[in-house]
């Protein structure tokens, strides 16, 4: 992966949430499955069925493992936990798994627990999720979720660009246009700042010194 994407393999955040919530972001990983299976516990049955839009009870090992083990490319996942990863609590995540049939599009699900909701984590992870996904090619991002889920309805409309949606009894499909996002200095200024000085490095150790004059 080059070393000017936002999203390195090495990706880590210590995030100041407006209303004073400090999160910690990285990507998920396969040691994670714990952080699934103590969620399910701590946070509302609603909750998940808004998540996974039927009621969960518990995760099934291939489950765990499907949610874990990601390449963070076709599927990346981001967590975020309530310390710098020494048996923190998880309190949300994100996720898109690129479409096998159309690989510019990817489908995305959020979650976030109940007790951090309404904190800003939501829209901040969907942000992160937004240029990850574009960074990796996908252009348009898809979501279903049900009609009455006005959280998500919120959230969605408090990006920076415009969704497109569909309505089908109870469920709401949306998709996301990744085209318009406006550049990452604005939204996500430190990231960018950090891949920027990636870069440089980078080209300096490969002794890179411009566009060669004629
Ligand atoms: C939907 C969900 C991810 C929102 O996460 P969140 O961290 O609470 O959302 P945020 O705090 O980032 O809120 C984003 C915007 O939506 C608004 N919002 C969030 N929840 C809201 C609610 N229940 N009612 C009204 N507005 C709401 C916020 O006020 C904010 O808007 P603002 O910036 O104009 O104030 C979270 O409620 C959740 O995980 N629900 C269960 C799982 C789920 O529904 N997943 C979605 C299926 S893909």
């Amino acid at each position: 992966m080059g070393e000017s994407l936002l999203f390195t393999p090495n990706y880590f955040e210590r995030l100041r949430l407006p209303k004073g919530l400090t999160v910690y972001l990285r990507h998920v990983r396969p040691e994670d499955k714990s952080l699934y299976v103590e969620g399910l516990k701590r946070y509302s049955k609603n909750s998940f069925y808004f998540r996974f839009m039927s009621a969960k009870t518990h995760f099934t090992e291939a489950e765990l493992a499907y949610l874990t083990e990601v390449d963070q490319w076709n599927h990346l996942c981001l967590v975020a936990g309530s310390g710098p990863w020494d048996k923190v609590v998880g309190l949300a995540s994100g996720r898109f798994v690129r479409f096998k049939d159309d690989p510019t599009t990817a489908e995305f699900a959020l979650f976030v627990g109940d007790s951090y909701q309404r904190y800003g984590l939501g829209r901040a992870i969907m942000l992160r999720l937004m240029y990850a996904a574009k960074e990796r090619e996908v252009q348009t991002l898809f979501g279903e979720m049900f009609r009455d889920n006005s959280a998500m309805f919120h959230l969605v409309d408090s990006l920076p660009v415009p969704a497109n949606w569909e309505l089908e009894g109870p469920v709401a499909r949306m998709t996301l246009s990744l085209e318009c996002l406006p550049p990452a200095e604005e939204l996500l200024p430190e990231l960018a700042r950090k891949a920027e000085r990636r870069r440089s490095k980078s080209e300096k150790r490969l002794g890179f010194r411009g566009k060669p004059s004629n």
